[in-house]
């Protein structure tokens, strides 16, 4: 039997604080099965991975491999394309320094990203001669392939775009993108912060080359796991972000020998019980089942989306719903995020974040400094949601204008 929303909320300890958690894009709040998982690495056999033969190594190393399983299956690819990663910046920045870009050759992505992939990019635009093109011109912030088509010329290599934005909410057409890039010999990398855990995300029918995703949010793994998926024919070719202990076949004084992917990406002791923890946390919301959390996710959005009814209250991001992923971005007139943000903490304990979410550009594009946004996940009740729409249009009538 599939988890429901009672026995999903008693499995979080940290709800028991009485928190309205509305900031999920950031990171989630972490189930007791989870918890138990890494509790029981640390108390039962807590050794490190693949250095040895005594039983807690080899165990520890089973339970750390079988996540790339896990992983897998939520994205359906094979394990063999899994690099662990301690987020989803790590994992994009794998590819910007893995996949051998020179002098001249493009790279197109959007006004729209995260800064995560956004600065690994401008990095190799400044150290590496490595030009850089974004596009996004849309008032709601959705992609539109076109743009990509135009841009595309001899010299593109790579396209990176996120899959749902983490500043307005807009699910972005993802697989249209890939068959685009894959008729032109393009690689695709996709930024699917926002969206594994939270949607059916399939690499097979998105058609990309790498995804970059974290353990963290929609998954509801713990805080510092991440992962790449790499296409099979992609992971070989791709040089890991760090050498060093553990990955090696041989080692000279002056050379050496790596081990295969998707091992090679994991030198020096790695998230042990981090990884561990996004395994369980795998079966726990596949047990859940995706498409419920997302079913889910966008009928709560849609309750949110009452706001735009209250006077003085601006919503950025697409007009329908089903464009959007489980969040909503706001702000209200005559009121700076921030103020907002607090006091929806300080009046109802209300969790949101607001700022610039790390898309500047973003920000710039809609001619605002920041917004503030709430973020839902499958657990959030219908309660909780009225509770945020009625505090939003008391402020906004006690304090806006
Ligand atoms: C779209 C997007 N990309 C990248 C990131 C960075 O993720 P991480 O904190 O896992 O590195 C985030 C985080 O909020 C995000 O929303």
């Amino acid at each position: 039997m599939a988890k429901s929303v009672d026995e999903v909320r008693a499995e979080i300890p940290f709800l028991r604080t009485k928190v309205i958690y509305l900031d999920n894009a950031a990171t989630t709040p972490t189930p007791q099965p989870v918890l138990d998982a890494m509790l029981e690495y640390f108390r039962e056999y807590g050794g490190n991975i693949g250095r040895g033969i005594h039983r807690s190594t080899r165990r520890a190393t089973e339970a750390f491999e079988a996540t790339r399983e896990k992983l897998a299956r939520v994205i359906n690819a094979k394990p063999e394309e899994i690099a662990y990663a301690k987020n989803t910046t790590e994992a994009i920045n794998i590819v910007a320094q893995g996949i051998g870009l020179k002098r001249g050759d493009k790279i197109i992505t959007t006004v729209f990203e995260h800064h995560s992939n956004l600065l690994p990019w401008q990095r190799l635009e400044r150290e590496h001669g490595v030009k850089l093109e974004l596009v996004g011109m849309s008032k709601e912030c959705l992609l539109d392939p076109s743009e990509f088509e135009a841009a595309i010329d001899k010299k593109t290599r790579l396209i990176a775009t996120h899959h749902v934005s983490n500043a307005v909410g807009s699910i972005q057409p993802a697989g249209e993108i890939g068959k685009l890039a894959r008729e032109h010999g393009v690689l695709y990398l996709i930024d699917a912060a926002q969206s594994v855990g939270h949607m059916p995300v399939d690499v097979q029918k998105l058609g990309c080359d790498f995804l970059a995703a974290p353990g963290h949010k929609g998954l509801l793994g713990p805080q510092g796991t991440g992962f790449l998926y790499a296409k099979e024919d992609r992971v070989a070719g791709l040089e890991p972000l760090l050498v060093g202990g553990g990955i090696v076949e041989e080692v000279e004084e002056h050379r050496y020998g790596l081990v295969k992917p998707p091992q090679v990406f994991d030198a020096g002791t790695p998230n042990i019980p981090g990884i561990i923890g996004l395994g369980r946390a795998c079966e726990y919301v596949m047990n859940i089942g995706i498409e419920r959390i997302a079913e889910r996710e966008r009928k709560l959005t849609e309750q949110m989306l009452k706001i735009s009814d209250i006077e003085r209250v601006e919503i950025y991001g697409p007009r329908h719903l089903e464009d959007r992923g489980g969040l909503i971005s706001f702000n209200i007139e005559g009121l700076g995020h921030h103020d907002v943000a607090s006091m929806l903490d300080e009046l109802a304990k209300i969790a949101v974040r607001s700022g610039h979410h790390c898309a500047q550009p973003t920000m710039r594009h809609l001619g605002v400094e920041g917004t503030v946004r709430a973020s839902v996940h499958y657990y959030n009740l219908e309660d909780e949601i009225e509770k945020f729409v009625s505090m939003v249009g008391q402020i906004a009538r006690e304090l806006g204008g």
